[in-house]
């Protein structure tokens, strides 16, 4: 019988209410996920559908209110952790570098080996010239840049990412997704990473999981068979673009849900 294999990631049945007035906000419902070792899952859903909160119970910064989240811990002393935001909140009194090696810092890992972590992690960014710069000195493509080695100088379980390229114009967004792709080649992390583009999802993940609009439910997981290494140029086939309509008329369905559910509300 061949080995049983438990996912990296287990999610089961997990919901979370946001409490206030009357019954609260039922953000989540009853959400079930598994993600493999080494998988790069995208989750995809309309705004307000609770993709940022399904990231903040994996990280363990807000509690779901049932279900579970089990994430497999192979590496001892390893953060299970660490996520990527839009916004890279770096700290402005800090070098890339000292920003960079925070994380291990505060985890109390010696200082040779968290800055020799560190530079590894700045190496793999692209930012080695500008690891004694200033946050204000630095780009947002570079700022977004620091935020991923940030992250990875954890050596987490898992790397969360909530939309880290929304906020960069198309050209430096386009770059990094290249980059995303090299970096988790060369790592071999397990991501799970939030994005409003499919065309994005399709180029970076593994499969995409779609959540319904609020409360957000898993609708469907889409495979994305497009073949490893994976590049721009992907973009161009077929079997892209018929995933694109695929996905889309799914989301396009979720998305005008909670535009009538905002015109209500708001009438
Ligand atoms: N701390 C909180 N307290 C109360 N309600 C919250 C809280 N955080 C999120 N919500 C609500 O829960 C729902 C899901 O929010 P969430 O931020 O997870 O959505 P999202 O899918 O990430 O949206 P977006 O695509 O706009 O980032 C929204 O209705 C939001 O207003
Ligand atoms: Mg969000």
């Amino acid at each position: 019988m061949p080995p049983l294999r438990s996912p990296k990631v287990l999610i089961r049945e997990v919901s979370v209410v946001f409490k206030g007035r009357g019954s609260g906000l039922l953000a989540l419902d009853r959400v079930s996920l598994e993600i493999e070792a080494g998988e790069f899952l995208c989750l995809v859903g309309p705004s307000g559908c609770g993709k940022s909160t399904l990231l903040r119970v994996c990280a363990g910064l807000i509690p779901q209110t049932s279900g579970e989240v089990t994430i497999q811990a192979d590496r001892p002393g390893a953060p299970l952790t660490a996520m990527v935001f839009q916004e890279h909140a770096l700290l402005p009194w800090r070098t890339v570098l000292d920003n960079v090696v925070f994380g291990p810092e505060n985890r109390g890992v010696p200082e040779a080996d968290r800055y020799a972590r560190g530079r590894e992690m700045l190496a793999l960014v692209g930012l080695t010239p500008f690891a004694g710069a200033y946050p204000h000195q630095l780009s947002g493509g570079m700022k977004q840049r620091v935020g991923i080695a940030r992250a990875l100088a954890n050596d987490p379980e898992v790397l969360l990412m909530d939309e880290p390229l929304a906020a960069l114009d198309a050209q430096t967004r386009t770059i990094m997704q290249e980059e995303l792709l090299r970096i988790w080649a060369e790592l071999g992390k397990t991501v799970i990473y939030v994005t409003h583009s499919i065309d994005e999802a399709l180029l970076l993940g593994d499969r995409i999981a779609l959540l319904t609009a609020r409360p957000g439910r898993l609708k469907q997981v889409f495979p994305v068979a497009l073949g490893r290494p994976r590049g721009l140029e992907v973009r161009a086939s077929p079997e892209f673009g018929a995933l694109v309509d695929k996905i889309w008329a799914e989301l396009r369905e979720e998305v005008l849900r909670t535009m009538r559910e905002e015109e209500g509300t708001r009438r």
